[in-house]
């Protein structure tokens, strides 16, 4: 038996797309990756189809490494194995190839994010030298009676990044930097009050995320976010408010304030120095 390690960037972006769909089956939760999310995934997370692989067992396709990167920084944006090759330390000699590719690159430090209820990858990535950084947590709340007379404003998303960038933690999770915030685009919408900002998917469609809230530090403590989303929530009655688990657990009680529960689902943020 032969493990390889393939450049993804040779593989065009529907096998890239179904090879994600076949290494994640029996995920905890389901995931389905078509052409279109792959594409929206490497524009917005920055990934690096150079040095993202496919792995391979002899002549047989068994899994993806998905690599995202920025400056002195790489994160592991994707990893499954097929099922059919799994719990074989093929995700062991995976991680150790991609950490002396990342150090090689000359990158200093590689984050991930995994499901805490995940033993396989938490066991795996802790064995290879991850630690925990923070818990990363979601929310949900169907249908808020909210009635709010508050006026909000709407503003372009970039406006957003580059508040996050300004005030928002310096190692908040990679998809809430203001970076990956950059590449929101319409039909997501941002709204401002005062010093609080949000970023909400399509208030067209009947489930809308959360992607982002911020509110400047000399604003804090004083509810304002709350304000915020409770005026979106008047504005968009109706709907089904998610909040993915990517916000670090300190956060969460701005979710808590507006009603929000908890989803059973969590994450670690995790990193390693290389
Ligand atoms: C997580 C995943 C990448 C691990 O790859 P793998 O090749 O199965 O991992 P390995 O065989 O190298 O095992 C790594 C560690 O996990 C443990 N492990 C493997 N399978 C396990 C299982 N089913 N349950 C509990 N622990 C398991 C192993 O015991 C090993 O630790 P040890 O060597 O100290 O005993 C793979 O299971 C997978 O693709 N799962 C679906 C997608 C996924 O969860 N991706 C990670 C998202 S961040």
């Amino acid at each position: 038996m032969n493990l390889t390690l393939k450049s993804a960037h040779e593989h065009p972006i529907p096998f890239l797309a179904d090879l994600m769909t076949r290494s994640f089956e029996g995920y905890l939760v389901p995931i389905h990756i078509t052409e279109a999310v792959m594409h929206t995934m490497i524009r917005r997370d920055g990934i690096d189809l150079t040095a993202s692989r496919v792995l391979m067992r002899d002549d047989e396709v068994i899994g993806l490494a998905m690599i995202a990167r920025r400056g002195w920084t790489s994160r592991l944006a994707a990893m499954g194995i097929t099922s059919n090759a799994r719990s074989g330390g093929v995700g062991t000699w995976a991680m150790g190839q991609l950490i002396e590719e990342a150090k090689a690159r000359g990158e200093k430090e590689m984050y991930l994010e995994v499901i805490e209820q995940n033993t396989a990858g938490v066991k795996l990535y802790e064995k290879i030298g991850f630690k925990k950084i923070r818990r990363l947590v979601g929310y949900k709340l169907e249908n808020p009676p909210v009635e709010s007379d508050v006026e909000i404003e709407e503003i372009d998303i970039r406006e957003v990044a580059r508040q996050v960038t300004y005030h928002g933690m310096k190692d908040l999770p990679w998809q809430l930097s203001g970076t990956s915030i950059m590449q929101h685009t319409p039909p997501s919408r941002a709204f401002r009050l005062n010093d609080a900002y949000c970023l909400i998917t399509n208030p067209e469609a009947t489930d809308v995320a959360i992607s982002s809230v911020l509110v400047k530090a000399r604003s804090r403590g004083a509810g304002l976010s709350a304000v915020l989303m409770r005026a979106l929530f008047a504005k968009f009655p109706g709907k089904v408010w998610h909040v993915s688990p990517i916000y670090p657990e300190e956060m969460g009680f701005i979710f808590e304030h507006v009603g929000m529960e908890r989803e059973s689902l969590s994450q670690w943020q995790m990193s390693r120095a290389l």
